[in-house]
Formats: structure tokens, C-alpha cells, sequence
């Protein structure tokens, strides 16, 4: 597996493969990698001849208060995992190469109304820092294809509209997410919380199976949201959102939607946590 901290020579070892034919994919991570990520590689490794996974700790994309500072930064043991994982090439750029003349006056990309509401309300502009840094990497390493989860819900559809809308020459996998067998989605985050907070943490994804079969059976939304956000508080947790929303555009749920997803942002001390599940109305 070759490391590149600078993109002048990624570049080069991308070209050379690209003019052999390769297929290229690229799996974006902020690093401090667990089996989500890894089954990202294993997607990409599926669907590409070359693997690239990039580990970014993007400033941007925190706001003030958040944990930039105090986010998990392992590289060595990251690259360990990635080489198990079959991933080929590493790019580790620090934030001086990503943004050398700053990120004051940063050229960047915004995308309307999905990224709007939900995370979008909690954290202004999180996800211009996403597709700002998503489109640098995407330009970087000039990808086949681009792995995503579908843990981050919101993000990959944000990815997927930018990429849309701005003819953005990639085809963006989203890729499920992986659990812990107790049903709580792996997180870097996750180890943020206590002993007491991480017993509680799977009641995150129970109150959306429940909320879910509920809704999937014909009941009311409205009701079925409420007692989910009760469900919620009863078990320990603040919620930030539990929102119904039509799965592609995230637009609110209408009365002929029939693929919807279910979000939800939730505090258990100060760890924000996330997850999603599909609903199928009828
Ligand atoms: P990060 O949180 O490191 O996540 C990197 C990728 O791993 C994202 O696509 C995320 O959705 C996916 N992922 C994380 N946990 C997962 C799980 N349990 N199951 C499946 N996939 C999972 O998301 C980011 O980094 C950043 O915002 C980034 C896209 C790299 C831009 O900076």
C-alpha cells in the first residue's frame, strides 16, 4: 500500500494507473477507521482496480465548539487496516495542503435544500464544509467510482446532488450500515460516551425498528413520531430531530411518497449520535 501526504505525486501514481486502464475508487474518511469504513473499502475493492482511501480531518466541516480539535487521529493503526482491507493507496494530506491559502476565502460548494433541515439546522454550514472537501477530493483523485454510507444519510444524498447538478464525472455507491450486534451503528464518535451512556446507545436504533414496523403497518405519522420522540427521552436520550422524510430530496413525506427514510439525530450526554432506517409506505 503506497502513502501520499502531498498531491502532486498522488496525482502522478493515479495517472499512471488511469493510462493502464484501471478503474479507480475513492473512500473519503476522517480516518480513526472501524468496520463501517472497511466495508467501504471492501465495496470499493469489489467495483475498482485501484483503492483509494483518503483520511482528512476537515476543518471546515466542524463548527466553533465542535470536536475538530478533540477528534481521533490514528493514522498508523488507520493504515494497518486499510492494508488488511486490500485499499492500495492512502492520501493523508494535512489542512495546509488542502487549503493553502486558507479557508477564509475559500472558493466552495453549497447545495441547496438537501442540505438544509435536519444535521443541516443543527450544524450551519457542516455541509458546505462536505461538498466543499468531497469536490476537492473528487478533483484530486479523479475517481470511477466514490464510496459513501448511508449512516450519514443526509451526507450522501448532499453528495449525490452535487454530483448531479454539476455533471461531476463519478458514480457515487452508497453502502449500508454496519451495526454492532446490539444494533447500534459503528461510530468514531461512539467512544466518546461513558460506560453507562453505551448501554443506553443502542435504544437509538430499537425506537426507529419500532417507529418503523409502526409506520409500515398504516399507522398515523404524526402520532408514530411523537411516541418515538417519547420513546426517546424515556430512554435516556436529548432528540435532536426524528423526521419522516421522502428518501432521495429529503422533502417532506406526502400523501403519494413511497420510499421514505427515517432520521434521527440524538444527544446521549455530549455525543451526538445518528442513524436511519428505510420505511416503505403504502
Ligand atoms: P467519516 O465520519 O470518517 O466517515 C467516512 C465514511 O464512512 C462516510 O461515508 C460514512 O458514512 C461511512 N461510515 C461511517 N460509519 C459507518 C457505518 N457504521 N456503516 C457504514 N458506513 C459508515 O463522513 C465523513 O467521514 C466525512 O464527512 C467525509 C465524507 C470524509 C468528508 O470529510
Amino acid at each position: 500500500m503506497q502513502q501520499f501526504n502531498d498531491i502532486a505525486s498522488l496525482r502522478e501514481t493515479l495517472q499512471h494507473a488511469r493510462r493502464q486502464g484501471q478503474r479507480i475508487a475513492l473512500v473519503p474518511t476522517m480516518g480513526n477507521l472501524h468496520e463501517g469504513h472497511l466495508t467501504l473499502i471492501a465495496a470499493a475493492r469489489a467495483e475498482a482496480d485501484l483503492v483509494v482511501a483518503s483520511i482528512f480531518v476537515n476543518p471546515t466541516q466542524f463548527g466553533p465548539g465542535e470536536d475538530f480539535d478533540r477528534y481521533p487521529r490514528t493514522l498508523e493503526e488507520d493504515c494497518l487496516k486499510l492494508m488488511s482491507a486490500g485499499c492500495d493507496v492512502v492520501f493523508a494530506p494535512t489542512p495546509a495542503t488542502m487549503y493553502p491559502h486558507g479557508t477564509e476565502h475559500l472558493s466552495h460548494v453549497h447545495v441547496p435544500a438537501v442540505s438544509e433541515g435536519l444535521c443541516g439546522a443543527r450544524r450551519p454550514g457542516h455541509f458546505d464544509g462536505v461538498s466543499t472537501v468531497v469536490s476537492l477530493l473528487l478533483h484530486i483523485v479523479q475517481p470511477d467510482i466514490a464510496c459513501f454510507g448511508e449512516k450519514d444519510y443526509q451526507q450522501l444524498a448532499v453528495i449525490r446532488k452535487m454530483v448531479m447538478d454539476l455533471h461531476m464525472p463519478v458514480t457515487i455507491v452508497g453502502v449500508p450500515i454496519v451495526r454492532e450486534p446490539s444494533g447500534l451503528a459503528l461510530s468514531s464518535r461512539n467512544q466518546y460516551l461513558t460506560a453507562d451512556e453505551r448501554k443506553v446507545a443502542p435504544g437509538l436504533a430499537a425506537v426507529l425498528r419500532d417507529v418503523k414496523r409502526t409506520l409500515e403497518n398504516g399507522g398515523d405519522i404524526s402520532t408514530a413520531i411523537d411516541q418515538g420522540q417519547q420513546a426517546l427521552v424515556t430512554r435516556g436520550f436529548r432528540p435532536d430531530y426524528l423526521e419522516l422524510r421522502e428518501a432521495i430530496k429529503l422533502t417532506p413525506v406526502t400523501d403519494s411518497t413511497h420510499n421514505a427514510v427515517l432520521l434521527v439525530a440524538a444527544y446521549l450526554g455530549q455525543t451526538r449520535l445518528l442513524d436511519n432506517t428505510a420505511v416503505t409506505l403504502s
